[in-house]
C-alpha cells in the first residue's frame, strides 16, 4: 500500500480529509455518516471536550509503556480497530490491510461479518489479536459455519453487536444513491454515476478488484461463493441478534465473546450474567439509534454496573491520544477506534 507523507498526516482530521478526496461520495457518506440527525455521531465527539485534565507538574515523566491487555493478549497501546464493515469498497486492501496494519502496530483487529475479504486471509495477514465480529446475516446456519471457520483460523474472541435491531436511518445514503449504485439496474444507477466518474483512481482500483465484492464469510449451507453484497439497510434488517441468540451462540464458541453496544447499566449486568469475557460502550458511532448519549457520557454508569465483573471497552469518538487518556479516567476501561483507525 502507499505510504501517506507524515506531513500530510499529522492527525485524523487530516485522514479524514485525504479520504473525501479519494472516494465518491457515496462512499465517503457511508464511512462518516450517522443516523438521522446525526445528533449522537456530533456528540460523541464533542463530549470528549467536556473532560478536562489536572495536571500535576514538575515531575520527571521519563519512558511512558502505553502496553496493556485485553482478554489476556498483551497490546503495545490501549486500542484496537473496531469492525468497519464494507472496508473493501472503500480500498481493495479492505480487512486485510487494516488487519496487517494493526498487527504492525502491535495492536487488535476486529474483523466485521460484512467483510469483502475471506476471514481466513484477514487472520493470516495479522500478527496480532483478531476477533470475529457475528451478525447473523444469512440467519443462524451461515453464522455457524462462520464461527467454526472462524475458530479454525484462529480468531481468539466473537464480538456481538447488540444496537442493529433494524438499520439506522442514515439519510445520507438514499440521497447519495447508495442502494441503487450497490444493487439498482443500469438505469437505476445513471443519476448517480458523476460523482464516482469523478474518481478515476479508486473507480480503476474498484473495477480491477471486480466490482462489488460478495460478503466472502456469509455462506449459505452448501453454497460456495459469499452472499451478494446488500445494501445496508436490508442486511442490517435481517440481523436482529436477541438475548436468546446468546445461548446457542455459546453452544458453538467456547471462547471469549465481547457483547458490543451496551450503552446503560441495565444491559451490562445482563450481559455480565450472559457470561460476556468483555463489553464494549458503543452506539455503533451515532449510526444506530440517533439521540442515544455520547459513548463516552455512558461509560461511568456501565462501568460502575459491571464493578469490575467483566473487561470494558468503548468506542465512539475517539479521535487523538488524548480522547484515550480520558476513557480510563471514568473507570477501567481500553477503547475501540473505527474512523479513527486507532481503537483499544
Ligand atoms: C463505515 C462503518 C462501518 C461499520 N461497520 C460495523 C460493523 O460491521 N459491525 C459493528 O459492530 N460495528 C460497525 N461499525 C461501528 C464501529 O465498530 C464503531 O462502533 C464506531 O465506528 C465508533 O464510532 P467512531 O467511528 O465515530 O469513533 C461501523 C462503523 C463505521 C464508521
Amino acid at each position: 500500500m502507499k505510504k501517506l507523507s507524515p506531513s500530510r498526516v499529522v492527525n485524523i482530521a487530516d485522514l479524514r480529509s485525504i479520504a473525501e478526496k479519494r472516494v465518491p461520495k457515496a462512499v465517503f457518506d457511508y464511512l462518516d455518516g450517522g443516523a438521522e440527525g446525526e445528533v449522537t455521531l456530533r456528540e460523541n465527539c464533542r463530549a470528549f471536550g467536556d473532560i478536562t485534565f489536572r495536571p500535576r507538574h514538575a515531575v520527571a515523566v521519563g519512558d511512558c509503556d502505553l502496553r496493556t491487555t485485553v482478554l489476556g493478549g498483551e497490546i503495545s497501546f490501549p486500542a484496537i480497530l473496531a469492525p468497519v464493515g464494507y472496508s473493501r469498497l472503500m480500498h481493495p486492501g479492505g480487512e486485510v490491510e487494516a488487519a496487517r496494519a494493526a498487527g504492525e502496530a502491535g495492536t487488535g483487529y476486529i474483523l466485521s461479518t460484512i467483510s469483502g475479504h475471506r476471514l481466513e486471509n484477514v487472520k493470516a495477514a495479522t500478527k496480532g489479536p483478531a476477533w470475529y465480529q457475528l451478525y447473523l446475516v444469512g440467519g443462524r446456519e451461515a453464522a455457524e459455519g462462520a464461527i467454526e471457520r472462524a475458530r479454525n483460523a484462529g480468531f481468539s474472541a466473537l464480538v456481538i453487536t447488540i444496537d442493529t435491531p433494524v438499520a439506522g436511518m442514515r439519510e445520507r445514503d438514499p440521497r447519495n444513491g447508495t442502494p441503487e449504485l450497490l444493487t439498482g439496474s443500469i438505469f437505476a444507477k445513471l443519476p448517480f454515476l458523476p460523482q464516482v466518474l469523478a474518481h478515476p483512481g479508486w473507480l480503476t482500483a474498484f473495477l480491477l478488484d471486480g466490482g462489488v465484492p460478495r460478503l466472502e464469510n456469509v455462506l449459505a449451507p452448501g453454497e460456495t461463493g459469499g452472499m451478494p453484497m446488500l445494501d445496508v439497510g436490508t442486511a442490517l434488517r435481517k440481523s436482529v441478534v436477541t438475548w436468546v441468540d446468546i445461548h446457542w451462540i455459546r453452544q458453538v464458541w467456547s471462547g471469549p465473546i465481547v457483547i458490543k453496544g451496551i450503552l446503560t447499566a441495565d444491559d451490562a449486568r445482563r450481559a455480565v450474567d450472559e457470561g460476556a469475557a468483555a463489553i464494549s460502550v458503543s452506539n455503533h458511532g451515532g449510526r444506530q439509534l440517533d439521540g442515544v448519549s455520547a459513548a463516552i457520557a455512558a461509560l461511568p454508569e456501565v462501568l460502575a454496573a459491571v464493578n469490575g465483573k467483566t473487561e470494558v471497552l468503548m468506542d465512539g469518538g475517539v479521535r487523538r491520544g488524548a480522547d484515550i487518556v480520558k476513557a480510563p479516567g471514568r473507570g477501567r476501561s481500553r477503547r475501540c477506534g473505527s474512523r479513527n483507525r486507532n481503537t483499544a
